[in-house]
């Protein structure tokens, strides 16, 4: 039987994750969305573009959750995203309420599927589809670490001119400003960045990367990035599809980890079929550690502001 992909949002990300979804062969496709006809259209048009680029998925475009039903796993990019000058947690109390509507839809016809949240601020938007799902911590995850690691490895081999495939880069922590890019952990051909360039040059990367999200926004004036980060949420379905298990950093529960419990944050995790396998604890130096501390301490009081939004 073919695997079901509920992608929630028929916009710019939405429409992304679908197509290279499809593209994969990794299963049948359902989109959805509030606004009547949009999923439709697009999944049409993605359906007619299946002799062109071979795939065999179904392409379901629908307003009613009814046809999500019994989803392996559920894309939610459903949400605003930030206009220039927004900060991502601008988009908190109306993304708060989207997600919460949207995942309770989602659970009236799946009973056990994985969901993998892209709405922005992302690591409270997981944790308001976590508190509403109720779905064990190893079936709720958000899509972050994979898309600022993917703009950290670009920004690398650019600098050093070399081949992309032989970069692999760590960020962890909130999906903000003060996310945490690891040169240590970030490597060419195995070698740590801290070898390869000077201070001044991975100062400015690290820095590009944390702002990553903010140029991209800056420079289409409307909507914000959509092609990596459609692309960083199929690298997740294919790694869980296909029980890869792959180390790939992205927003999960702690319970501990790290010396947090009770936020969702970026760390590295093993991704198979039964979602997040494993957590993977890094021993960091202490400046690493208060970096990353600073991170969870907005990410902390990000959860709070959405418990006040959906407890009031
Ligand atoms: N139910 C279903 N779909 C909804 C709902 C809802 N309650 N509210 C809004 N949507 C849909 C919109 O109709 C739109 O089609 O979500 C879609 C969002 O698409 P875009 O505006 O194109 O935004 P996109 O660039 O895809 O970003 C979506 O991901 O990266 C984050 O910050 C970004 O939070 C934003 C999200």
């Amino acid at each position: 039987m073919r695997n079901k992909i509920t992608v929630v949002g028929a916009g710019q990300v939405g429409t992304t994750v679908a197509q290279l979804t499809a593209y994969k062969n990794l299963g049948n496709v359902v989109i959805t969305d509030i606004v009547e006809g949009l999923p439709q259209g697009k999944a049409l048009d993605l359906q007619e573009s299946g002799c062109l680029q071979v795939f065999d998925g179904i392409i379901t475009g629908t307003n009613d959750y009814k046809d999500t039903a019994d989803s392996d796993i559920v894309v939610i990019t459903a949400g605003i995203p930030r206009k220039p000058g927004q900060d991502r947690s601008d988009l908190i109390a109306t993304n708060a309420k989207i997600v919460k509507s949207v995942t309770e839809q989602v659970m009236e016809h799946s009973k056990n599927p994985l969901i993998i949240v892209v709405s922005n601020p992302l690591d409270a938007m997981v944790y308001v589809a976590k508190r509403v799902s109720g779905l064990p911590s190893e079936r709720i995850m958000g899509m972050a670490g994979v898309l600022d690691a993917a703009r950290f490895r670009s920004f690398v081999s650019l600098e050093l001119d070399c081949s992309l495939v032989d970069v692999d880069a760590m960020v962890l922590g909130g999906h903000g400003d003060s996310m945490v890019p690891m040169p240590r952990y970030t490597t060419v051909s195995g070698v740590p960045i801290t070898d390869l360039m000077n201070k001044e040059q991975i100062d400015r990367l690290v820095d590009r990367t944390r702002k990553g999200g903010a140029e991209i926004v800056g420079l289409l004036k409307t909507g914000s990035a959509f092609l990596a980060p459609g692309a960083s949420v199929v690298k997740m379905i294919e790694a869980i599809l296909q029980d890869k298990k792959r180390i790939l950093p992205c927003t999960v529960h702690l319970s501990g980890e790290y010396g947090w419990k009770d936020i969702f944050f970026g760390v590295p995790v093993k991704l198979g079929h039964a979602g997040i396998e494993e957590i993977i604890e890094l021993k960091l130096l202490p400046e690493e550690m208060e970096q990353l501390n600073r991170s969870a301490t907005d990410v902390q009081s990000q959860i709070k502001d959405v418990d006040n939004l959906l407890d009031g």
